[in-house]
């Protein structure tokens, strides 16, 4: 992508395939049987309908930008051959779509190199589109959004999620749920963490933090947020979000109370 052209088709066809992909999820979802869904693991549902709308995603991303690669939830990663890499989650909130709860989207992110540069995630039922462009913004259908402007966390409403995983973190998570709920306006699951993200980066809510996430959870939503004017970061305040299994996600000006809260149930012995 050399030229402010080139970038304005890439997106005007990625957001068109996107689109298109919603449309095979929506149909799927107005007939679908929880018979049909798998478990690759214990509480990590999956089915034919996440595996055809990653294919659909693929082929269209393949065709969009040839030699590039790809880490995906369904298939694993393919490596690049052009610098571009694709990170996509083709359904994001499997467990809502499978018993009927109309929240869920679809994840896509491009990085160049080590840095993400788009970030598209799908509101499949509502028909809203986030959209960010590294430098140029975040937007939802179109228009310009902000993170919120709310400076407490007492008044704050924050999201989080349940890992699949969650041997590993659950009494930690819970301990800092316990602090949260008492500190803040109010705590919320609800199933996707694409559009947790997507939710703060509009200001519908000020903040969000899980463990254990994977890349294409939240690459395209992280970038959201940093170009709707809040923070992204791990839970030491770094910039190892991507990979590192932890991230948190702000307004910007409630990040470091957050922080505090959690870090604080972190610390060994508390
Ligand atoms: C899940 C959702 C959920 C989060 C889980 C994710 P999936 O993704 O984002 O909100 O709490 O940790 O794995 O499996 O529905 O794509
Ligand atoms: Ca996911
Ligand atoms: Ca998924």
């Amino acid at each position: 992508m050399h030229t402010d052209t080139e970038l304005t088709r890439l997106t005007a066809q990625l957001e068109a395939l996107i689109r298109q992909t919603g449309e095979f999820i929506r149909r799927e979802f107005e007939h679908f049987s929880f018979s049909k869904v798998n478990y690759k693991d214990i509480n990590d549902p999956v089915s034919y309908v996440d595996v055809s709308a990653e294919n659909m995603l693929m082929e269209g991303c393949n065709k969009l930008l040839p030699g590039s690669g790809f880490i995906n939830e369904e298939g694993g990663e393919i490596r690049s051959e052009n610098g571009f890499t694709w990170i996509i989650d083709p359904l994001d909130g499997t467990t809502n779509f499978t018993h009927g709860v109309p929240h869920f989207s679809i994840s896509v992110a491009l990085s160049e190199g080590d840095e993400v540069k788009l970030g598209y995630v799908y509101h499949v039922m509502l028909d809203e589109m986030y959209m960010a462009a590294r430098g140029a913004g975040a937007f939802l259908n179109g228009r310009p959004i902000r993170a919120s402007g709310l400076e407490k966390l007492k008044t704050s409403l924050v999201v989080t999620g349940f890992p699949y995983h969650r041997k590993a973190w659950l009494d930690l998570h819970l301990r800092i749920l316990g602090d949260l709920v008492d500190r803040s306006q109010g705590v919320r699951r609800l199933g996707s963490a694409a559009l947790d993200l997507a939710y703060v980066a509009c200001g519908r809510l000020e903040g969000y933090f899980e463990f254990g996430l994977s890349p294409w959870d939240l690459a395209a939503g992280a970038l959201l947020v940093q170009e709707a004017g809040g923070t992204v970061s791990d839970f030491e305040g770094g910039d190892n979000y991507l990979f590192g299994k932890q991230i948190l996600a702000t307004n910007g000006h409630i990040h470091v109370e957050l922080l505090e809260l959690i870090q604080k149930r972190i610390l060994p012995g508390q």
